[in-house]
């Protein structure tokens, strides 16, 4: 089973690190156009690997060839941002290089379930669809997985739990109109809205919804990576071991929700055939708007681009 990373930067770096962790793949290829930049990012952790036991391969290439084979491609060549960017500020720089990379993998990996992690994300995932012309059930945005993480990471730390038992549900866009639902979080089967005030909930929604900028903001040369790393890595490895998890994914709507044509942050199942079922959940009067607003933001950024 071959897994392939294509942008050997910090979160092409931490998909690989966590695959190799989590063991999901017996190869991981990492890509990247920088010489020598993959297979350096491949050395240092293939070197890691009598540390803690992983016997698979890693590789790091230039060369695009080494797609050919692989079940699941992960897009993270491009740009992040800088602090005062916007993930829209992106846009046109990084369409061509997500653009250009999903190239590569229809012509060399025709049959892989490709995950886009690249920003602005629902419109990456937009370009990587119509670049590659594959299924929908094949092309996904990674954003769901981490920015609900940072939700359910915020409620712990207010209530001082662990994280583990908090589950919740961010949907929409990977941007500042996400929708982190409050009504369906909730802490070992207990609503939090009967755990903690309002105002605390409303300020946890707001510093979710802002989660990447305030990393951005602190590291000023680049944005989150760890936690990006492994939240792509749980999409790969439901995929490669048909563990039909469901997790929020940025999937082209086609009717569901009265929503069609865009990518958003939806709760689908993730199977060997990729992206096995959307789930269609009934949504309060405020949430359907709210979802019809990221559609707009989406379909604006898709007009934007000469494809
Ligand atoms: P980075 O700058 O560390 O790495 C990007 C890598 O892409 C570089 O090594 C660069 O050489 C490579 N690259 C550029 N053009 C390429 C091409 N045509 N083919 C192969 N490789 C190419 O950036 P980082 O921090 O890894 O972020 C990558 C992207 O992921 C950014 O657009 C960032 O905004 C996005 N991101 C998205 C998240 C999400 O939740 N969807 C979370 C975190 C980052
Ligand atoms: C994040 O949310 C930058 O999209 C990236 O951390």
């Amino acid at each position: 089973m071959r897994l392939s990373i294509i942008g050997a930067g910090a979160v092409g770096t931490s998909c690989a690190h966590w695959a190799m962790v989590r063991g999901i793949a017996q190869e991981i290829v990492l890509f990247d156009i920088v010489p020598g930049l993959a297979q350096g990012k491949a050395l240092d952790l293939a070197q890691s690997a009598p540390l803690f036991g992983f016997s698979g391969k890693i590789i790091g290439t230039e060369d695009f060839s080494f797609l050919e084979e692989s079940e699941v491609v992960i897009i993270t060549a491009g740009k992040p941002r800088t602090p005062g960017m916007s993930r829209e500020d992106l846009l046109k720089i990084n369409a061509e290089i997500v653009k250009s990379c999903a190239e590569k993998v229809s012509k060399y990996a025709p049959f892989s379930k490709v995950i886009v992690v690249s920003n602005p994300l629902d419109a990456m995932v937009y370009v990587t669809y119509r670049t590659t012309g594959f299924p929908k059930e094949r092309v996904m945005g990674m954003a769901g997985v981490l920015d609900t993480a940072r939700y359910r990471y915020f409620i712990a730390e207010a209530l001082g739990v662990s994280p583990k038992d908090v589950q919740a549900l961010v949907m929409g866009v990977h941007g500042d109109l996400m929708i982190p639902l409050v009504r369906l979080a909730n802490v070992g089967g207990i609503p939090i809205t009967e755990l903690l005030p309002l105002d605390k909930i409303q300020e946890i929604v707001e510093r979710t919804k802002f989660g990447g900028g305030e990393i951005v903001s602190l590291l000023k040369t680049g944005s989150a990576f760890t936690t990006p790393g492994l939240a792509t890595i749980e999409m790969a490895e439901s995929i490669l071991k048909d563990e039909k998890r469901v997790l929020s994914c940025s999937v082209l709507l086609d009717g569901e929700y009265g929503i069609s044509g865009v990518f958003l942050g939806v709760p689908v199942i993730l199977g060997k055939r990729g992206v096995e079922k959307i789930i269609e959940i009934k949504l309060t009067e405020e949430e359907r708007e709210l979802l019809e607003s990221c559609a707009k933001a989406c379909k604006k950024l898709i007009d934007l681009l000469t494809l």
